[in-house]
């Protein structure tokens, strides 16, 4: 009986759990046994592994985060990192891994490969950044949180005329805050994928006063950059075992600007973590379903070191190699949308 071994690293996005769900019972449809690693890459390296049946996921389609939880462990910054992990795998039995993550954690896997273990990997981050597939697990159930947001927040800024600074995540690509911004109705939409001049968001603000409507929403990725500055604004400069500070804080850095110029103060509501939790949306469940059994169906064909993808209504393997490395920005023809109805 082929021995699947599975693990989730990174930050967690809702859709992880209906993705081990589908795991696991393709994988018993089809004669494979799974073995969950807790906690990301920390389970390979420290034998923190468990079995996964039927009635393990039973009832997780709906459930946000990961029952194996995760970590932003990096094997390879660990001494005899790949080597552990290897006799980890050796002693579970291990045929062949699916790691779910973003970036780093697919790095993890694909580095693996070379070392021999046969490897497979779901994309998975809200920040939708990762190259080679249309969408990433997570990204569309935060997108609808960052909507119903906005929603909320529309209603309080129109009542008090009140000019509202919304931080949402994105690292290095504008995907939730330009998708979020347009599903929201943002009158201002900054992205990470080009430097803002606090001044024209003044002005925009500002043209709209002029036009009688005294409020405003900017939403705004915690990766934009305000231009003539040295870089993000991190809330932590302290990097994380793959070399990434903590961001945050842009949001604020705007409002303080504003309020110097503005009669009245304008507000911060950075969503955070809330953008992570929760339930996933429909889509996203239907994605991890696809994803989860492509996984193990592409394993059972004999397939390593590749990604799931989903490329229009087609669920496909993509070398990992060509899937990183690189990171999915917003797609240049979607860039009108920021300034659509200035
Ligand atoms: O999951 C990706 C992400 O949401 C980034 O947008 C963000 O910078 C990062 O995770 C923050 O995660 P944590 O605080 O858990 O390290």
């Amino acid at each position: 009986m082929p021995r699947a071994g599975v693990l989730t690293g990174g930050g967690d996005s809702p859709g992880i759990n209906a993705a081990l769900r589908s795991i696991v019972r393709f994988g018993e449809k089809h004669g494979v046994q799974t073995i969950g690693f807790l906690e990301g890459w920390k389970g390979p390296l420290e034998n923190l592994a468990r079995p996964l049946g039927v009635g393990d996921v039973s009832g997780l389609l709906h459930i946000g985060g990961t029952i194996l939880r995760s970590s932003r462990t990096n094997p390879f910054n660990v001494e005899h990192g790949p080597e552990r992990m290897i006799e980890t795998l050796e002693i579970n039995g291990i045929d062949f891994l699916v790691a779910i993550g973003g970036d780093d954690t697919l790095g993890v896997a694909h580095r693996l490969c070379e070392h021999g273990v046969h490897a497979i990997g779901i994309p998975q981050t809200i920040d939708n950044d990762i190259a080679m597939t249309d969408y990433s697990l997570g990204f569309s159930s935060a997108l609808g949180v960052i909507t119903d947001a906005l929603d909320r927040l529309h209603t309080t800024a129109a009542s008090h005329h009140r000019v509202l600074v919304v931080e949402v995540m994105g690292r290095d690509a504008g995907w939730l805050s330009l998708m979020g911004g347009v599903a929201g109705g943002a009158d201002v939409i900054l992205i990470p994928e080009e430097t803002f001049d606090v001044d024209a968001v003044f002005r925009k603000v500002k043209s709209r006063e002029m036009r009688k409507t005294r409020f405003s929403i900017i939403i705004v990725a915690e990766g934009a950059q305000p231009a003539g500055t040295s870089g993000q604004v991190v809330e932590e400069a302290e990097v994380d075992a793959f070399g990434h500070a903590r961001l945050g804080g842009v949001g604020q850095y705007i409002a303080n600007r504003l309020s110097e110029r503005m009669r009245a103060p304008v507000r911060v509501t950075n969503l955070a973590y809330l953008q992570r939790g929760g339930s996933p949306s429909p889509f996203d469940r239907i994605l991890a379903t696809r994803f989860g059994a492509a996984a193990v169906e592409f394993a059972l064909e004999g397939q390593s070191d590749v990604m799931t993808a989903i490329h229009g209504t087609r669920i496909v393997p993509v070398p990992l190699a060509d899937a990183l490395g690189t990171t999915r920005t917003v797609d240049p023809g979607l860039l009108y949308l920021v300034n659509l109805f200035e």
